[in-house]
């Protein structure tokens, strides 16, 4: 534990180290060169670590680009005065196309019809007087800048390789919209045993050369997400679009051996700690159960401590009897059924534990430590996940 947190109330809270996500910046940086421009992703409040204090300080930083999912969480940025460019990655549904355009948020067209839909919008307001206001341009473009995604394999989001030519000759007839970047998801970034990737790449390169063939720019080019920034140079292109690493967690590779090499050359700090404090110990005897449904019993004397903490504060379910926590920079399990707001541990083996000791979640104490990737890897999920998992009632400290 570096720096002290005082909280008021319940005792749990997470610590965001905006000097660890700027230190990831600088790593990303280096690694794919400091004139590729970096699109950070602060979906879904940055990966549920704070989309707003996390842009300001990439944005101070020099990043220009930020990835959100809808309008709602641009508009989020742009009122807290997010002034660089927005990219809305997933597309937007008929009817939000106004709210882009008045925020200066960036669509990405994923379905042909979405062209005449942005044209439609961009004239309509172009036709209006501008209004001013944070994030909202005193004088617009003449055209409506807009990227355009490729679905090259991930068959999610993105238009069909097929319909590119009817796509160029839907834009040619827009006279409001220009086409500033054009990119691709990819689905097994992390995987170097899969030839899936490369075939995205071949596809969206073809992609790319028919639209240069019949007279479209593609504009921007970006594809690469955190594993193939790691690993995979030729998707670098002129943008990449880091999210996981950002905030300092590596993907889980395979082979598995890649882990290693990953880590040496670029060596992350992950950003997140959370922790709560002990609330409850009491000392119990051989055979009794703790916990919901009895899933844990005792097998010997044991001292059991209680933490403010549970699935709703982030601490999965899944973990129920499984993995552990830092108590005293020792590693404990945790024990018993995690319920909505409390997890157990068997502190038996911790001298002296007493309440109030702070408890890490995740994060380090001491010489222990415990990170959110190698936790999600136990539990056969993404870091994403569980980072989106911290609760919003969890209060968050920038450090
Ligand atoms: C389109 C797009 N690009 C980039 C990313 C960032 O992915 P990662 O967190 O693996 O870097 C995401 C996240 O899901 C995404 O949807």
């Amino acid at each position: 534990m570096t720096k002290t947190v005082h909280v008021d109330g319940r005792p749990v809270w997470a610590e965001i180290s905006l000097e660890a996500i700027l230190h990831n910046l600088d790593v990303v940086c280096k690694q794919v060169g400091a004139d590729r421009r970096i699109l950070a992703v602060v979906k879904s409040n940055a990966y549920g670590l704070g989309a707003v204090p996390i842009a300001k300080t990439l944005e101070r930083a020099g990043v220009h680009w930020f990835g959100v999912t809808c309008s709602n969480e641009g508009v989020e940025l742009r009122h807290a005065g997010i002034r660089g460019r927005i990219l809305v990655l997933t597309g937007f549904w008929p009817g939000e196309e106004k709210r882009l355009i008045e925020h200066a948020l960036t669509p990405t067209v994923s379905r042909l019809g979405d062209v005449a839909h942005l044209e439609r919008a961009a004239e309509a307001l172009q036709k209006r007087p501008a209004k001013r206001g944070i994030g909202k341009r005193s004088s617009r473009p003449q055209r409506l800048p807009f990227h355009l995604k490729i679905n090259t394999g991930m068959n999610r989001l993105g238009i069909a390789p097929p319909e590119i030519e009817r796509f160029a000759t839907e834009l040619a007839a827009c006279k409001h919209l220009k086409l500033e970047g054009t990119f691709t998801h990819l689905a097994s970034s992390e995987d170097f045993e899969s030839a899936q990737s490369e075939e995205q790449e071949r596809v969206f390169r073809e992609c790319l050369d028919r639209l240069s063939a019949l007279g479209v720019a593609p504009g921007i080019v970006h594809m690469a997400n955190s594993g193939a920034i790691c690993g995979r140079p030729s998707t670098w292109f002129d943008m990449v679009r880091p999210g996981a690493i950002l905030y300092g967690y590596y993907q889980s590779f395979t082979p598995s051996a890649m882990q290693n090499e990953v880590r040496q050359r670029l060596p992350l700090e992950p950003c997140l700690s959370m922790r709560a404090r002990i609330i409850a110990l009491r000392q119990l005897s051989a055979g009794e159960a703790v916990g919901y449904g009895a899933r844990f019993v005792t097998q010997g004397p044991s001292r059991i401590a209680v933490i403010n903490a549970g699935y709703a504060d982030g601490i999965v379910r899944q973990r129920t009897n499984h993995g552990c926590a830092i108590v005293r920079a020792k590693r404990i399990p945790l024990v018993g059924t995690i319920s909505m707001d409390l997890t157990m541990l068997d502190v038996t083996s911790v001298p002296d534990v007493a309440v109030g000791d702070v408890v890490t979640i995740y994060g380090q104490d001491g010489n222990a430590q415990i990170v959110v990737s190698d936790v999600a890897r136990e539990i056969n999920t993404v870091t994403a996940e569980l980072l989106c998992a911290v609760g919003r009632r969890v209060p968050r400290y920038y450090l």
